[in-house]
């Protein structure tokens, strides 16, 4: 089975400051998505060797370590090219995002309106989503509980924030609310844009996997 790899940031760990400071971009990536990085490699191995006879596993709690890290890694990999240095990242969307959350929620304003909402209230950790659903062909905005509880089956996530305290703790403290209206500055709108096109032709692509 294949290995997974940290992805390295798109940009420099200060890049995105003053809105998200260097201290949580560097602890955040290095840390953090390599630690879920490293738990699905190691639930890997251990369904190998179950599959090769050489080991007896509890399988459930395998498979669920695995979803809490591959989760992880996926919604990382996701979020970090779905941000950028403040200037290229912010203001509104266009194309084909721009047309869809006008249809799917009326305005701009409104969407974010509740994609702020979403992320402000998930229940201790989690992630908000926006993704793109090929079976209805719209958006939708959903929560995360950790990172794979609450997920929507078939919906291709374009934009994610992340609100575990890991996120914004050092800069923020414990006001999420705070960091979640400066986040929109770095929104790449061009990122979320590709990945709702690749969305609509190949839902596995706009991974970038
Ligand atoms: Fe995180």
């Amino acid at each position: 089975m294949k290995r997974y790899e940290l992805p390295p940031l798109p940009y420099a760990y200060n890049a995105l400051e003053p809105y998200i400071i260097e201290e949580i971009m560097r602890l955040h990536h290095q840390r953090h998505h390599q630690a879920y990085v490293n738990g699905a490699n190691a639930a890997l191995e251990k369904i190998e060797k179950h599959l090769k006879g050489e080991a007896q596993i509890d399988v459930r709690a395998v498979m669920r370590d695995f979803s809490f890290n591959y989760g992880g890694h996926i919604m990382h990999t996701i979020f970090w090219p779905n941000m950028a240095p403040p200037g290229k990242g912010g203001g509104k969307p266009g194309g084909v995002a721009a047309d869809l959350i006008d249809k799917t929620f009326g305005s701009f304003e409104k969407f974010k309106d509740l994609f702020s909402a979403a992320a402000k209230t998930v229940e201790g950790v989690g992630w908000a989503v926006l993704a793109y659903d090929p079976l209805t062909e719209e958006l939708r905005i959903y929560q995360v509980e950790k990172h794979n509880l609450l997920i929507t089956s078939g919906a291709v996530p374009v934009l994610v924030i992340d609100v575990w305290e890991h996120a914004y703790y050092l800069q923020y403290k414990n006001d999420r609310g705070s960091y979640v209206d400066n986040w929109w500055n770095v929104v790449n709108w061009d990122d979320v844009e590709r990945r709702v096109r690749a969305a609509q032709n190949h839902g596995r692509s706009s991974l970038g996997l």
